[in-house]
């Protein structure tokens, strides 16, 4: 990986436009100052460093193990965050639809890492009356969630992906969605097997996820955007950046595409296939679908699985 900035309150300044035509307008940020526009996205992320809970804005990093009391805390102001961001929502019931999931067939799906039931909410818009069963770590995300109106057949549980079977939540589902999880997880490649396990013969697994690590492109728009907009919109709104700042450096140190894909190979998945989204989070956030085989498992991460993963976007340099 690239070398990244230290973690510190300081952003590229400039201006961005998305595939759309949207600008975005950066300014310089110090201190608690405001952005000169602000269109944040919203959502945390994974390093691999477990830590005591550090609190809020603690000059140690979050990690695995500290990540739900951090989404506890930010809890209350997750869903204005991403609301202003318009595509978040878009984006996530567009994974939901590439699930490919029949409609209207009293289906059961797992919504992993589900929050405050925004990816819950695009499964039920690809699949309405589907029972859904909607699982986090932190508590207090899922209290704004059981907050929302939701049509019977929708449960939330209180578990970690990791001890879902200690919290009653058994397989087999029809579908999976894990939208912004997998870089969270201490043990990704055990995440993705467990995953795998859960679902029915032939069902399928939508990971919707940032990688921006395959092209320079997309990483000089991640920073620019993560210090220009939503570490310093998240601080305002919480009272606290350091889950946002958490986000920015879990997705620089993420895998890129490929890898992603690899990982779902040897967790024991077939037919896995890349999409990239619209506007500025084109080849930053993506859908990785994939399906556990319908007969007995084939041997895990078959190379030719992978030959369709989504071309870079063109003209952009790969320097990793
Ligand atoms: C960025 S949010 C995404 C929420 C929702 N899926 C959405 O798209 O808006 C990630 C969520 O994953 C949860 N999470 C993190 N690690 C987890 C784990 N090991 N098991 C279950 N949930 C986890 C966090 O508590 C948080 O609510």
């Amino acid at each position: 990986m690239s070398p990244a900035p230290q973690d510190r309150d300081r952003a590229p300044a400039g201006m961005i436009e998305d595939a759309d035509g949207h600008r975005l307008t950066l300014g310089v940020v110090t201190g608690r100052r405001e952005p000169a526009r602000a269109r944040p996205l919203g959502c945390a992320a994974h390093v691999r460093q477990d830590a005591d809970v550090p609190g809020p804005d603690s000059s140690r990093p979050l990690g695995p193990a500290s990540l739900p009391r951090a989404f506890d805390a930010h809890a209350r102001s997750y869903d204005r965050l991403v609301a202003a961001n318009p595509r978040y929502h878009d984006h996530l019931r567009l994974s939901a639809r590439r699930m490919g999931l029949a409609r209207g067939s009293g289906l059961r799906l797992l919504d992993v890492g589900c929050g405050t039931g925004a990816s819950t909410a695009a499964l039920l818009d690809a699949v309405p009356g589907a029972q859904v069963v909607g699982v986090d770590a932190s508590a207090e995300m899922l209290a704004q969630a059981r907050r929302k109106n939701w049509p019977p057949g929708v449960q939330f549980v209180h578990s970690r992906l990791e001890d879902l079977d200690r919290a009653g939540v058994t397989g087999p589902f029809d579908g999976i969605l894990a939208a912004y999880l997998v870089r969270n997880l201490a043990d990704p490649d055990a995440g993705l097997r467990a995953m795998h396990d859960l679902l029915r013969p032939g069902a399928p697994l939508a990971v919707h996820e940032y990688s921006a690590r395959d092209s320079l492109r997309s990483r000089m728009v991640w920073d620019a955007v993560c210090w220009g907009v939503i570490i310093p919109m998240g601080r305002l709104r919480s009272g606290s950046g350091d889950l946002y700042r958490y986000l920015w450096r879990s997705v620089r140190a993420f895998d890129g595409v490929r890898s992603v894909a690899e990982r779902m190979g040897r967790a024991g998945f077939i037919d896995i296939r890349t999409q990239t989204v619209t506007g500025w989070q084109t080849h930053i956030v993506h859908t990785f679908l994939g399906r556990r085989p319908a007969g007995p498992d084939p041997s895990p991460g078959a190379a030719d699985e992978l030959a369709d993963l989504e071309t870079p976007p063109v003209g952009t340099p790969s320097v990793d």
